[in-house]
């Protein structure tokens, strides 16, 4: 796996996924463009770039929602390289909420970033990219192809981003030998969650609760997405396009789950289970302890019983 002399602009690379990206592909010996907001952070992960291929990226820093921003983003990429040979469209927040509480202003925000500066940085990016035979990848997640209740806006702007990726590729630029791909993460343990409001506690339980929720039983790294984003941008998967690749230890070959599930609360509910002693009716004790109810367990095995108390 090689990125050897190829210019790759990075957006959202001052934290997760874009931060293990970025020095991933400098490892690989791309040639950077970053972009991220927070300018420190920024700052750190050039370093650490700089470190593994002591080639020194150029730091493209701004919010991407701004006005001319992602004009800036990629004018200033050109006229440093000369040349672009991968966009990684990375960047993205995530706004809980559903139908009924989702104010437009979230929906706006959400989708400002997450899809239409992937739009705008794309069509900018196309020129260059036709000219080099190069490629995009988008970060999506899981949230596209699957629904999952309390990240409507969210979940929206990840199933577009899946179809830009689509009829982009396969309409668009397949012809002109430019590749569009995208991954979709299970969870990754990045700042994300904490940052659309997820207390140290709640984060902790929810990392806790993704055991069960990926196949694979455990949340994953920043690094296993990336090493799906380079074998993507690579040369490895030269007759690869279109494909929205899951790395998501199996979750999307699951049934749904219920996402931010500690949403749920039960807290102050006295509740009377029937059977409680096996099967549906003990799950059900458990699952309802977990949300907080305060619980009348009733069946004939006294053994089975007392042993599903203890547990809830
Ligand atoms: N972590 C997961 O479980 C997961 C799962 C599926 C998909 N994803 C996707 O992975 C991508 C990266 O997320 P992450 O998990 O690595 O989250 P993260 O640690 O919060 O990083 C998000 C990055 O996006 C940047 N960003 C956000 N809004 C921006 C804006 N308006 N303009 C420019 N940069 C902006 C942030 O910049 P600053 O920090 O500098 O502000 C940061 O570098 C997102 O698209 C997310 O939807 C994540």
């Amino acid at each position: 796996l090689s990125l050897k002399g190829k210019v790759a602009l990075i957006t959202g690379a001052s934290s997760g996924i874009g931060a293990a990206t970025s020095i991933l592909f400098a490892k690989l010996g791309a040639r950077l463009a970053l972009n991220g907001r927070n300018m420190d952070n920024l700052t750190k992960i050039a370093h650490q770039c700089e470190e593994a291929s002591k080639e020194k990226p150029l730091l493209v820093p701004g919010d991407l929602t701004e006005e001319g921003v992602v004009k800036k983003t990629i004018a200033d990429t050109i006229a440093h390289y000369s040349q672009l040979d991968i966009l990684v469209n990375n960047a993205g927040i995530l706004e809980t909420g559903s139908i009924e509480n989702t104010t437009m202003e979230q929906y706006d925000k959400v989708m400002n970033i997450n899809m239409r500066s992937v739009y705008e940085l794309t069509t900018l990016a196309v020129p260059h990219l036709i000219k080099t035979k190069g490629n995009v990848i988008n970060v999506s997640s899981i949230c596209g192809p699957r629904s999952f209740s309390g990240l409507l806006a969210y979940c929206v702007s990840k199933s577009a981003l899946d179809q830009f990726t689509r009829c982009v590729a396969l309409v668009e630029l397949a012809s002109k030998q430019v590749r569009v791909n995208a991954v979709c993460p299970g969870v990754i343990i990045t700042e994300i969650h904490k940052r659309a409001g997820l207390n140290e506690g709640q984060y902790a339980e929810f990392l806790e609760h993704s055991k069960e929720t990926h196949a694979l039983g455990r949340p994953g790294k920043a690094d296993e997405v990336a090493q799906g984003i380079a074998f993507l941008a690579a040369e490895t998967a030269s007759f690869i396009t279109g494909v929205t690749l899951p790395i998501d230890g199996g979750r999307h070959a699951m049934c749904p789950r219920i996402f931010f599930f500690f949403l749920l609360s039960l807290k102050g509910k006295v509740a009377l289970v029937n059977g409680a002693s096996s099967g549906i009716g003990a799950a059900t004790s458990i699952l309802s302890a977990k949300l907080r109810a305060r619980l009348a367990l009733n069946g004939w095995n006294m053994d089975n019983l007392t042993k599903i108390a203890h547990q809830c």
